[in-house]
C-alpha cells in the first residue's frame, strides 16, 4: 500500500524524520529558508499531511490549493501562523506543541530579563569595542533583580514558569485580575492578582506571556508605555505583533521606559537596518527562546506524533481544534 504524502517545509531533527518516513512518503523542504510561497502553494496540491513552522501561512489561499489534506501539524506552541477556522471548516485537525517548550522558553525570558537588568549585551559590545579601561565604581550600573516586581502580561504555562523563576529571586510578581488563575497556582507561585493599569505602572519587568491574537495585537503600545516606570525594562518572548514597535521605539528613544529586551519582532525577520538596533538600551535576538538541542527536538517529535495519528485518521495527542474529531 502506498504511504500518504506529506511535506516537511524545513529540515528538522534526522530522530523525528526517521519515524515520519516510517509512516509517509516525505517531501522534505530542505534549504534553510522558509519555502517561497508560489513553490508552497504547489507543493500542497497532492499532499495529505503538512508538517510546517511558525514561518509558514497557512490560510485558505493555501487550503484551497490542497484538496486532499487532511492533517496539518506546527512544530510550534504558537499557531497564530495558521487559520484555524479556515481548516476546522474543512475537518482539517491542526496539531501544535505545548508543555515541552515551557521551561526552555521561561529560562530564556529570565536570561533576558537578567540581561538587560546588568546590561550584559553593553557591556560585551564595551568591551569589543576596545572602552575597557581601569574599574570605574559608575560604569554600566544595572538594575537589581531581587526584590524588584515583576509583571506579567499572559499567565499559562510559561508565564507561570517565570513566575516560579521569580519567586527564587525574591521578586514580587504582579498578574492582572483579566487572567482566570486558580488560587493554588497563585499560592505556589506566589503571585498577587491586581488591576492590570496596577500590572503596568508598578512592574519594574514588563514581561509579555500572551498569544497572538486579534485581542492582543498592539496590547503594549503608547498608551502603557506612558504609564510604566521610567526605569521599567519590557521583556517579550511571546509574539512581535504583541507590541507596537513604533511606540515602542519612541518610548526608548525618549526614555519613557529604560530598556527592552526582544526575543520575539514584527516582522521577523527584523531588518539589520531596523531603528531599534541602533539603540542602546534595545537587546534583540531572533526568536530563539525555545532553541535548546533537547527542546527542539521534543517540538520536533511531538509534531510527528500529532501528523502520524491525523495520517492515521485518530485523535491528535496535541489538537488546537479538537472539535473537527467530534461526532
Ligand atoms: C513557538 O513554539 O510558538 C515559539 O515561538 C517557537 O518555539
Amino acid at each position: 500500500m502506498s504511504k500518504p504524502r506529506v511535506l516537511v517545509t524545513r529540515q528538522i531533527p534526522e530522530s523525528a524524520l526517521n519515524v515520519l518516513r516510517e509512516c509517509a512518503d516525505v517531501d522534505l523542504w530542505q534549504e534553510n529558508v522558509p519555502i517561497p510561497r508560489h513553490v508552497f502553494l504547489k507543493k500542497v496540491s497532492d499532499i495529505e499531511g503538512l508538517y510546517c513552522l511558525l514561518t509558514d501561512t497557512v490560510d485558505e489561499e493555501l487550503l484551497e490549493q490542497a484538496p486532499r489534506l487532511h492533517v496539518v501539524s506546527t512544530m510550534a506552541v504558537g499557531y497564530d501562523h495558521i487559520d484555524v477556522r479556515a481548516c476546522t471548516k474543512r475537518k482539517i485537525p491542526v496539531g501544535n506543541t505545548p508543555g515541552v517548550l515551557t521551561e526552555t522558553t521561561a529560562d530564556f525570558a529570565f536570561a533576558l530579563l537578567m540581561a538587560a537588568a546588568r546590561r550584559i549585551g553593553e557591556g560585551s559590545e564595551f568591551v569589543k569595542a576596545g572602552h575597557w579601561g581601569a574599574w570605574d565604581p559608575a560604569l554600566l550600573l544595572g538594575q537589581d533583580i531581587y526584590g524588584a516586581t515583576l509583571g506579567l502580561v499572559g499567565f499559562g504555562r510559561i508565564g507561570q514558569a517565570v513566575a516560579r523563576r521569580a519567586k527564587g529571586f525574591g521578586m514580587r510578581v504582579l498578574v492582572s485580575h483579566t487572567h482566570c488563575v486558580s488560587k493554588e497556582i497563585l499560592r505556589e507561585t506566589g503571585v498577587a492578582q491586581v488591576p492590570f493599569d496596577q500590572v503596568v505602572a508598578e512592574s519594574d519587568f514588563l514581561s509579555l506571556h500572551v498569544p497572538f491574537t486579534e485581542s492582543t495585537q498592539h496590547l503594549i503600545g503608547q498608551g502603557v508605555f506612558k504609564r510604566m516606570k521610567s526605569t521599567a525594562i519590557l521583556i517579550n518572548t511571546s509574539r512581535g505583533k504583541v507590541v507596537d514597535q513604533r511606540a515602542l521605539y519612541r518610548a526608548l528613544k525618549e526614555c519613557q521606559i529604560t530598556y527592552a529586551a526582544l526575543d520575539v519582532t514584527d516582522p521577523e525577520p527584523l531588518s539589520a537596518q531596523d531603528p531599534l538596533l541602533v539603540l542602546p538600551n534595545c537587546l534583540v535576538v531572533p526568536h530563539i527562546a525555545s532553541a535548546s538541542v533537547s527542546t527542539r527536538t521534543k517540538m520536533a517529535i511531538m509534531a510527528v506524533e500529532n501528523l502520524r495519528a491525523g495520517l492515521n485518521g485518530q485523535l491528535l495527542p496535541y489538537c488546537v481544534n479538537p472539535e473537527v474529531s467530534e461526532h
